[in-house]
Formats: C-alpha cells, structure tokens, sequence
C-alpha cells in the first residue's frame, strides 16, 4: 500500500525586510503540522519560500542602491538563515526568481489565456504597493488601503485582466458544498460577504515597471506578483511540465495541497483568486486554505498593541529571542500561547511568564527532580515493577497516572490536527503538572529513608519516567531538541520516532533504564531584570 501524503505551505514571503516573530509565528506553525504528520506516518512535502518580484521589491531595491536580484539575494539568505537556526523542516524552499518557477509561472499564464478568461484593457483603479493591491474607488476606506491603511497610487495603463468575475458564483458554490475549504469560519463568511459585494476582473499583468516574470509573447508587460507568487504551490512541484528536465512527479504525489497555512489578510488571494485562476487552467484546487490570526506587538504596561510592520517600526527579532532563550523556548511560546484564527498579543512578559511556568518550573523541574532521584536512590538503574502495588490507595494512585499519562496521545492528536496547538500543549502538560503532584502525593524522599519501601520507592520513580517518556514522545513535533535532550538523560534513542509514537500509549514499554541526571532544560528567567534589558536592546 502506497503512504499518505501530506502537502503543507507556508505563505512565501517578501524578501524586502528581514522577517519579524509574526512571519516566525506561521513557519513554527507550518513545521508543527509538518513534523506532527511525519510521526503520524504521512510521507510529508512541506514547502516555504520566497515572494521576489513586484514593484515594492524593485522601489527597496532602488533605495538601497541596489540591483533587484542582489538586493533579495542577501534579505534570502538571512531568512534561510533563521529558518536553520529554528530547524524548520521544510522540504523545498522556493524563489520565484529561479527559472523553475518563472518558467512555469508563463505557462500557467497561458493556459489561462488559452481558456479565454484573459484579455487586455485600460485599467484604472488604486493600487497599494505594500501589499501589491488592486482597489476600486469605493473599496478604499478613507482614501488609504482597506488592509493596511497605507496611501494608495493612481494606476493607468494597458493591462491583461482575467475574468475573475465569472467565477464568483463557482467559489461560492464551493465554500457551500466543501465548508473545509477555508477554515476558521470566520474567514469563510469575510470571503462570502467579499464576494457578494461584486468580484471586478482582476488586472493580471504591470508595464510601468519590468521587475518580474515576462508575460508570454508580450515582453512589455510582467505578471502580476500576486499570480506569480500563487503559482509557487504547484510550480516548485515541477508543475505544469515544461522543457526543464524536471518532472512533474511530485506533482503528481502531493497535488492537490492539503493545506495552504496564510496569514488572515493573505486569505482573499488564496480562496477567492487561487482557486479561480486553477479552474481556469484546468487544474484541481487544493483541498483547504486555513487563515490565522495576526500577532500584536503589545506594550507590557497598557496591554494593548498593534499589527507588526517593519515601516511602523513595531517588530520583534526572533533572532534576538533565540539567541536569549533557544529554539525549543520561542517555539513553545508561539505555539502555546496563541489561539489559532484569532489575534494575539505579543509582550515580553507574557513570554517570560510562560518559560518560566510551563518550561522552567513544570517541565524542567519534573525532568530534573526525577533524574535526579534515580540518580540518587539507584545509581541511574530502574527495572519495571513486576506487579501492582496490594495497597488498594496506592494501586488507584498509580492508575489514575497511568491512565492520565496513555490517554496523551489521542488527545494531542485532536488538537493538532485541527491547528488547535496550544489546546495540544496544554493537554500534555496535564500530564507534567500531574507527573508534579505524583511526586508530591509519594513523597520520595521520605519513602527512601527507609528500606523497607524500597520496591515501592522503584515503583514510583519508574511511573515517574515512563511518563516523562510519554512526554518526550509527545512534544516532539513542537520541541525537538528538547525531546532528545529529555530522551538521553534516559539513556533512550535521541531521535522520536513513528514506531516511539504509536508506544506512547504503552506504559511500562520501557524493560529497564539507565538514567543519566543531565543539565537543567530550561534556566529560570528573573522577570524585572529580562524586560529591563529586552527594553534595552529594542525590536
Ligand atoms: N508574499 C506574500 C505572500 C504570497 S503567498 C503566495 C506576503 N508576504 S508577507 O511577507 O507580507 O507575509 C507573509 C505572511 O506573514 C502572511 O501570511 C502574513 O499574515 C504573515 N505575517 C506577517 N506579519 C504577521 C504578524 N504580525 N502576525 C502573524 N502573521 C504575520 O503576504
């Protein structure tokens, strides 16, 4: 039987800037999903990449001093850099300025005019240049870019326009019959209202600058960014086939796309246009788009915030916090902390609160506490009990455990599947902060004072560890390193595998340990002074 396959993408984003904890938010996120499939068994294709062309790129380029090309050349490189710094998982990073694409990106273009669905006029309308935007007059909300609020520009010129308006009744037909389409629903009933207000057909091609993919057979003018930037999806599949040498068999595994993870104001491209567009071309669309909410920059005194913007200057450097905190820590932060679909507020209280809680004192201290009485009381040598305490309290007490610690599993699963993260994460730490009051309810120290309760001492500090398994099975998909690290101090294979993930129902899978007390997860932060210095050192 052949494996399922998972496609998961991330937006690609505009190399114009350097990327912010809000782009960051989305990649963690694509990766959870990504990584959480794989340990399900599906053979994975997750994609990020690169958003080159277009006329805001060419004007930053230009007041640098720089050549398009040069100028995204060095912005890629850091983001690939920070996407190894965070080991973010992906199986292909796409740019639209390599020929792969660029080449594709034509042909898509003509199999959409081949359909009849393109053709040329004189458009005349706003256009908002940071968010590579068409407006009409009455779209506009006080003169400036409905999304952004930024000034918007007159445009007039020649331009190819497609038909987008011919296929407003078959998108809504589509989020009637097939709701999954677009998730949360939120976003489903924003994109019907959009589209009954009335769809204009959609200006597809610029002349007034040439930073892009030239329109087949018309060399004066370049495809819009926004349809170059869309066919990424399928042409870093090696779709469709053109005289390249590279086939269209991943296409052929992975299309159509699972999922398509954007930004909530990114979702009016890939569930109105998007799936037109490969109607047109006569292409499958993908089977869902899911839009999440924005993260705020908060200020810890008013609790209040605003989108992040590199022009507003509001931004926070992941790289920064990870140089503070590690990979594992912002990880869990974003993915903890914030609900899925809705906006949420970023302070750097919040996040040292969290790493201080959930990390620093739930898991760390389970972790090291644990070991450390292994270490102590059994020079590192545990062997699975070999029956059930007599003692009917004792027996119910390590049930409960144990049935707290299997049911994990199912439980991670529902939430993750659905996005739903920081459910996940809260589920499992049900389990350390229970793992926690196992310790305190046995009292281990005490039990060790005496020889007599030896098999009982064994007893509890083995619970203790296969829980701790259980958790370091669990948290893989979101905390990788973490989970190794967890994994060698329990003298257990570093690397979480889909074998170790169907065991994570299993208590008592583990014959024998041999624990190894290694350093603390994760050091305890002093709020007051962090904040002082994060403030310090600014965005
Ligand atoms: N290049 C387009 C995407 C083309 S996809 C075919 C683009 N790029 S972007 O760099 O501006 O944004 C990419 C993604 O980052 C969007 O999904 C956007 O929502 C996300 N984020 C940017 N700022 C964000 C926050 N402050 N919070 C959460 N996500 C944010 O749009």
């Amino acid at each position: 039987m052949s494996q399922k396959t998972f496609y998961i993408s991330t937006p690609i984003y505009y190399p114009s800037s350097n990327l912010h904890i809000g782009h960051t938010y989305c990649t963690v996120m694509a990766d959870a999903m990504a990584r959480f499939k794989r340990m399900a068994g599906y053979d994975v294709m997750f994609l990020t990449g690169t958003d080159e062309h277009g006329q805001k790129i060419q004007r930053v380029a230009e007041e640098e001093g720089m050549e398009p090309q040069a100028f995204v050349d060095k912005i890629v490189e850091g983001i690939i850099d920070l996407w190894a710094t965070m080991e973010i998982s992906y199986d292909d990073f796409i740019r639209t300025t390599e020929p792969r694409h660029m080449k594709r990106v034509q042909e898509i273009f003509k199999r959409v005019y081949d359909s009849g669905d393109i053709y040329k006029d004189v458009y005349e309308d706003w256009y908002c240049t940071p968010c590579e935007s068409y407006w009409t007059e009455k779209q506009l909300v006080d003169g400036k870019c409905p999304d952004c609020g930024r000034p918007v520009e007159k445009v007039q010129e020649e331009s190819y326009f497609f038909k987008l308006s011919k296929y407003a009744d078959k998108i809504l037909e589509l989020y009637e019959t097939n709701p999954s389409f677009l998730e949360p629903e939120t976003r489903r009933n924003e994109m019907k209202a959009f589209i009954k207000q009335g769809l204009e057909d959609l200006s597809v091609s610029r002349s007034t600058f040439d930073w892009g993919v030239p329109v087949p057979n018309d060399e004066g003018h370049v495809i819009y960014v926004w349809i170059d930037a869309l066919s990424n999806y399928i042409t870093a599949l090696g779709y469709p086939e053109v005289d390249d040498g590279i086939t269209p068999e991943k296409y052929d595994k992975y299309w159509p796309a699972d999922v398509h993870l954007v930004g909530k104001e990114i979702v009016r491209f890939h569930a109105v246009i998007w799936p037109a567009l490969l109607m047109s071309a006569g292409i499958p669309i993908p089977k869902s788009v899911r839009g999440h909410g924005w993260l705020l920059l908060g200020s810890d005194k008013t609790k209040s915030g605003g989108k992040m913007s590199k022009s507003k200057g509001n931004i926070v450097d992941p790289v920064k916090l990870i140089d503070r905190y590690g990979v594992d820590a912002l990880k869990y932060f974003l993915l903890r902390e914030y609900t899925f679909g809705q906006d949420g507020l970023y302070t750097n209280e919040t996040m040292i609160n969290r790493i201080n809680g959930d990390l620093a004192n739930d898991l760390g201290n389970l972790v090291s506490r644990t070991t450390g009485m292994v270490e102590k009381y059994f020079g590192g040598k545990l062997s699975k009990p070999a029956s059930a305490p007599e003692d009917e309290v004792l027996k119910a007490l390590d049930e409960n455990y144990k049935e707290l610690a299997v049911s994990r599993r199912a439980l991670v699963e529902e939430h993750a599947e659905d996005f739903g993260f920081n459910h996940a994460l809260e589920e499992l730490w049900k389990l350390v902060t229970g793992s926690n009051k196992y310790v305190d309810a046995n009292e281990p120290w005490k039990l060790a004072k005496d020889e007599a309760n030896r098999e009982r001492l064994e007893t509890v500090l083995y619970n203790m560890t296969e829980a701790i398994r259980i958790i370091s099975i669990l948290i893989y998909p979101f905390m990788h390193h973490t989970a190794s690290e967890i994994r060698k101090q329990l003298g257990l294979d570093p690397e979480v595998t889909p074998a170790d993930w169907d065991d994570a129902v299993k208590f008592g899978a583990v014959e024998a340990y041999s624990v190894t007390k290694g350093e603390a997860l994760f050091p305890r932060i002093d709020v007051e002074k962090e904040i002082e210095e994060l403030d310090r050192l600014g965005g």
